[in-house]
């Protein structure tokens, strides 16, 4: 049984702070600004250009992969850290749209994170015009997989509203009709169970900075099953995915498995924060996280519904439709979450009118909840949110 009362004192909480956004950005583990400033100075002030070796630097997109892979149900050393989700992105579409070389069509739908969408809009333009990315709603994708796709690009949990797809039975719908699947986990990974290997998925990348708490711009990760690990070709071959980088040869020659997803030079002390942020998983069963975030969002919906009626579900209000966030909608809902974060109470808003909240049962409970409602209940009912400050749009919402 997971103790999340062990859980909650590794991380820093700000006092008086409900931080209900760890689904943008988790907050910092205690332990990993020490860990940052012994890579800064015990590893790399001491050690310079031979840390790469003796400090291991080299094997860390490996090694971070499989700390990650436990958490999503992947297969040992099929995982490898590195770059940004988008780079990812794109990658694994690459690679997965040549293991499919007959066939012309991406497809992806209105849910998905735009910068996914807009990766395949990049790598379409690279590829020709005969190539297609297709947007269907979310609840029509399983019937748009047909042997026309050549792959799907899906995002298991919907960013705005939470709402997630059947992994298991969209990938079996997929290989039914000879498809090739990329998973965006970067609202799974942390968040909830995923099973990439039982579920037979083919790619899937991730984020680390929002439920796996590796700091702002924490670098992402990439899947590839067991069997495309060796023919899948990464499209973006730099020189860490080379099968012998250091053999400087003229002509690209992939490396063995998942390493040929490697592009650059790891960014070593941002890996760092990410192994700090990972010791908090150790002990952790991703069935309980489940089991406490489908409570904790449970008790939020009721008690929101219970004391805000403008505010609307906009998340599926069955549990096992959602990922670990809930989300309200609301005409005034920038306003409103501006108020809410000026009373310490921190969400976020996607446009136009979502005001929405992560719940992460490493460092959440429920009287974190309780105070959350409590204080979003005063907002709505004075109208606290109705100023002209609350009003006025920042860069990032
Ligand atoms: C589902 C999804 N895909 C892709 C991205 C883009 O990630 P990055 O900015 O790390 O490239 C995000 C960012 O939040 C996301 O939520």
């Amino acid at each position: 049984m997971t103790d999340f009362t062990a859980t909650r004192a590794a991380f820093h909480l700000p006092e008086g702070m409900i931080y209900l956004d760890g689904n943008s950005l988790g907050p910092l583990p205690n332990s990993a600004a020490a860990r940052v400033a012994q890579t800064m100075t015990a590893e790399w002030g001491d050690h310079l250009i031979t840390g790469w070796n003796a400090c291991g630097w080299m094997d860390m997109p490996a090694r971070l992969g499989d700390r990650i892979g436990r958490l999503i149900g992947a297969e040992p050393g099929h995982v490898v850290v590195g770059d940004t989700l988008s780079i990812k992105v794109f990658q694994a579409l690459a690679a997965a749209i040549k293991l499919n070389p007959d066939r012309r069509v991406i497809l992806s739908d209105t849910g998905n994170f735009p910068s996914d969408l807009y990766m395949a809009e990049g790598l379409i333009s690279l590829l020709g015009s005969e190539y297609e990315l297709r947007l269907v709603a979310p609840e029509d994708v399983e019937a748009a997989i047909t042997d026309e796709i050549a792959v799907t690009l899906i995002t298991e949990v919907d960013y705005r509203t939470g709402r997630k797809h059947d992994m298991a039975t969209l990938t079996a719908r997929a290989h039914a009709n000879g498809v090739v699947t990329i998973w965006d986990l970067a609202h799974s990974a942390g968040a909830l169970p995923v099973d990439l290997a039982g579920a037979k998925a083919d790619f899937a990348v991730g984020c680390t900075y929002k439920y796996l708490n590796g700091g702002p711009g924490a670098p992402a990760f990439i899947y590839v099953s067991p069997r495309h690990a060796d023919t899948a070709l990464p499209a973006l071959s730099g020189w860490l995915g080379h099968d012998s980088p250091f053999a400087f040869d003229l002509g690209y020659t992939p490396g063995a498995g998942i390493a040929r997803m490697r592009v650059g030079t790891p960014p070593i002390v941002q890996m760092a924060a990410l192994d700090a942020a990972l010791d908090a998983w150790d002990d952790v069963d991703m069935e309980d996280v489940r089991t406490r975030s489908i409570e904790l969002s449970d008790r939020f919906i009721a008690g929101v519904e219970a004391t805000c009626p403008d505010l609307t579900l906009a998340s599926p209000r069955d549990a096992t439709q959602r990922g670990s966030q809930v989300s309200f909608r609301f005409a005034d809902g920038y306003a409103a979450m501006q108020a809410l974060i000026a009373h310490k109470v921190i969400g976020d808003f996607r446009a136009p009118d979502i005001m929405r909240f992560g719940f992460t049962p490493l460092y959440i409970d429920e009287s974190d909840v309780d105070a959350a409602i409590e204080i979003l209940g005063r907002i709505m009912r004075d109208r606290l949110w109705d100023t002209p400050e609350f009003k006025q749009r920042k860069a990032v919402t």
